[in-house]
């Protein structure tokens, strides 16, 4: 059965075009984003598998899908359903700024996405800036930018009038190699000092008109450890302390840094997963809302904690994995 499972993740990569549906009312071309963000959701569930963490996959694989379990996945909505309802009035964010590392792809282009279709204007920094990921009508700034470059990070916030919003979102995973010295080292000064480094340099420009949000990304692997991706692991669990100790030290500021800690997202390649009905009901068997997320929905989370209806909200973290976590198994 694990070998099923990681030919069938496996075998996800390459489709990236799939369109298994439709994207949220709120944003323009909403078929177009849907099928941007397929073409971006995986690598982390590619992780999952290639690094073969092996606590997640035995606890995935080791339970059967009892008549229970499948009832309950019956009734629960689909994704696409989920997604479509809008969350946010749609000019929420107008006159806001926001800064999102790692908005090249995954979580953070979808958050960018997010952000601009509420209304906000977004500069979407990370590598690969080039592939032309954003429809030009959603006015979204895209850069090409490294966050272990301080110079090119203090060039970036050089160039804003103001910041009201900073996701660092900016993230790799190296697997087994991972327990390298050099490939532990390139993981946490991405993940973890790569987050501080931003926000750092961030601080003065969100400060300058009486203060702004810093949404952190941090993963279920900030709770428990992972064999074979000790660097993903030991950095997120900083990046959530790290995270409650900004809140405090930001408050005066009138800064709030909160996180997001997202559990599995869902991707193009879930069409694949759902296709094999034993595979699929083992993976989401341990998911209370019985699906996997949508990228777009880390973007709602975001949202709401960059929002007012936060204003007293900050040092949370805040899990968006369909009650993953409190599976416990
Ligand atoms: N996808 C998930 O299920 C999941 C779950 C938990 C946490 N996360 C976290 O969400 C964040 C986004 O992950 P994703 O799944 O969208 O991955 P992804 O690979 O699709 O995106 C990673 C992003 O980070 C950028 N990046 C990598 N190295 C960089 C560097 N040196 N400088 C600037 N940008 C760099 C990439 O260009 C890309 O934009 C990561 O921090 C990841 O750990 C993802």
């Amino acid at each position: 059965m694990e070998s099923d499972i990681a030919f069938s993740l496996a075998s996800w990569i390459g489709l990236h075009a799939a369109d298994i549906g439709t994207a949220p009312s709120t944003l323009p071309d909403a078929r177009w984003l849907h099928l941007f963000r397929s073409a971006q959701g995986m690598s982390e569930c590619e992780r999952f598998v290639n690094t073969g963490v092996p606590g997640e996959a035995r606890d995935v694989r080791s339970q059967a899908t009892s008549p229970a379990h499948a009832a309950h996945t019956e009734r629960m909505p689909s994704e696409s359903n989920t997604a479509e309802r809008s969350a946010f009035r749609a000019d929420l964010f107008t006159g806001k700024v926001a800064v999102v590392t790692g908005g090249t792809s995954g979580i953070g282009a979808a958050t960018a996405e997010y952000l601009a279709s509420l209304g906000a204007t977004v500069h979407a920094v990370g590598l690969g800036a080039d592939q032309n990921l954003f429809p030009p009508h959603l006015e979204i700034d895209v850069r090409e930018l490294d966050v272990t470059s301080e110079e090119q990070l203090r060039a970036l916030f050089a160039d804003l009038d103001r910041l009201d919003i900073l996701v660092p979102a900016a993230g790799i995973s190296l697997g087994e190699r991972e327990l390298e010295w050099d490939s532990f080292v390139r993981v946490v000064e991405i993940q973890l000092l790569g987050v501080y480094r931003t926000i750092a340099l961030a601080r003065e420009l969100l400060a300058a008109d009486g203060g702004g949000s810093i949404i952190t990304i941090a993963s279920m692997y900030a709770y428990f450890g992972g064999a074979e991706i000790a660097a993903y692991s030991a950095s997120k669990g900083g990046v959530v302390q790290l995270t409650k100790s900004l809140a405090q030290v930001y408050a005066p500021d009138g800064i709030r840094v909160n996180a997001v800690a997202p559990g599995w997202i869902e991707t193009p390649l879930l069409a694949h997963l759902k296709a094999d009905a034993e595979i699929s009901a083992r993976l989401l068997s341990r998911t209370p809302l019985a699906r996997f997320g949508d990228a777009i929905e880390i973007g709602k989370a975001v949202a709401f904690l960059a929002s007012d209806a936060a204003s007293f909200v900050t040092g949370a973290v805040l899990p968006v994995d369909g009650g993953y976590l409190v599976t416990g198994i």
